[in-house]
């Protein structure tokens, strides 16, 4: 046994003698959201299959219900009618869905029903006024704790205008909240990034009909009502996959192919890190699911050297720059992130959660304002807090099987990306 549960939402994970296998991950968890929220919009019925089995995404199933939407479900089978969004008779929970949240406020700004947005601690605790300050520059009616900078979310029906929007900070989900309240909009509507984010939403939006047009970090869509459901069949989720690849980089007895994995460009920074180091990654049998790449991706044990990561490349690996606080430690020479203020703002402060934990483990890491500095390390074992945060459980994880193992506190989080993250770990991994 590689993975043992311990009291209540506790793991303790042995170290690997070998990493090995196959695995498919869960579906994509941003995939997932847009296609269950978009084809609510739309006009007929749209089947999605290997939707995520998180929690995150089960929170907007949750809200597009609330909405009256008919939503049916057979394990990662969907089938959503589009149609009108109905006011709900209570709060709208976006459990622990940033995503959720901003996405549902972009919408709900402009399609004309009165709501209110909430979800748990950690998200109540999220910077929402990225999104409430530009919806408000677009006519919005909407607001929160704080003058708007926390949630619950109140919006209030409201005409929409067309507005040129230019994000201070690069975010995928602020920008998606704009171009959907975008689309109930009397005008052009344009978002200018200051980085290139994931561009699922454009993707999925162009293949609905929508009037969406992107020419570099501008993305500009018109108000052309109405949609047209489309079916999506969701890619494995790279996010997910990010763990299989790191894990099976590092290990010194390691051959792993993760299968059917979106390598959409706007996320696969990642794959690029590990080149930079020097990682054996094969990406084979690129193909085309639905207008998203799709590969399998084979890696094995590597000797890697260190890196800088920063600049544009953070928002592309935006929630895989934690593994890199890990390649770190394995890695030759001082490994620098930098430019990653954001993942203060994630569901914990994953600057500081990685580093208290991965120096508990025994790592060479100092957090900086805005990344780390690491330097190999030999890892012992020890009790680590993921403080709720489910990349944070999955990184410690990886560490304890790499290194002389590991009790994980908020284990359970997994359940938001990856519910079977702990037997896929299992399964690959020998004690
Ligand atoms: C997401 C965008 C990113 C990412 C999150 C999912 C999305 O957040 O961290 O896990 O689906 O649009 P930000 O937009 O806040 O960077």
């Amino acid at each position: 046994m590689s993975v043992r549960t311990l009291s209540g939402s506790e793991r303790a994970v042995s170290a690997a003698r070998s990493v090995r296998g196959s695995v498919q991950v869960p579906g994509d968890k941003s995939i997932s959201h847009r296609a269950a929220l978009f084809n609510a919009l739309g006009e007929g019925h749209a089947r999605i299959s290997n939707f995520s089995p998180g929690a995150d995404c089960a929170s907007t199933l949750g809200c597009l219900r609330d909405l009256g939407v008919e939503v049916t479900r057979s394990g990662t089978r969907l089938d959503v009618h589009g149609g009108q969004l109905h006011e709900p008779a209570n709060v709208l929970d976006c459990g622990n869905s940033g995503t959720t949240m901003r996405l549902f406020s972009g919408v709900l700004a402009g399609s004309g029903v009165y709501a209110v947005l909430s979800g748990d601690s950690s998200l109540r605790g999220r910077p929402m006024g990225r999104v409430v300050e530009p919806l408000r520059a677009a006519g919005a009616r909407i607001d929160g704790r704080d003058g708007g900078r926390l949630a619950p979310l109140t919006i209030m029906p409201a005409q929409l205008k067309g507005t040129e929007h230019r994000l201070k900070v690069a975010s995928a989900q602020v920008k998606s909240a704009l171009l959907l309240a975008g689309l109930f909009a009397d005008g052009e509507t344009t978002v200018v990034e200051p980085a290139t984010t994931r561009d699922h939403t454009e993707r999925m939006l162009a293949a609905m009909g929508a009037d969406i047009r992107t020419a570099g970090r501008r993305v500009t869509v018109r108000p052309r009502q109405p949609l047209r459901c489309v079916d999506v069949e969701v890619p494995g989720d790279f996010s997910s996959a990010a763990f299989w690849m790191v894990l099976g980089v590092l290990h010194p007895n390691a051959d792993v192919l993760v299968r059917n994995v979106g390598i959409n460009p706007t996320r696969t920074g990642l794959l690029t890190i590990l080149q930079r180091m020097g990682a054996s990654v094969d990406v084979r049998n690129q193909r085309d699911v639905a207008g998203e790449p799709v590969a399998d991706i084979a890696v094995s044990s590597s000797r890697l050297r260190a890196t800088t990561v920063e600049g544009d490349l953070v928002p592309l690996a935006i929630d895989e720059i934690s593994l890199v606080a890990l390649l770190g430690l394995f890695a030759d020479g001082e490994t620098v992130v930098r430019d990653a203020h954001e993942l203060r703002t994630k569901e914990s402060d994953r600057l500081a959660v990685v580093a208290e934990g991965l120096s508990a483990l025994g790592g060479d890491i100092e957090a900086t304002e805005d990344g780390w500095r690491i330097r190999p390390a030999r890892l012992e074992s020890a009790r680590v807090d993921a403080h709720d945060d489910h990349r944070m459980a999955m990184l410690f994880a990886l560490a304890g099987a790499l290194g002389n193992g590991v009790e994980i506190a908020g284990a359970d989080s997994v359940a938001i990306s990856y519910p079977s993250f702990w037997a896929d770990l299992e399964r690959l991994t020998q004690a």
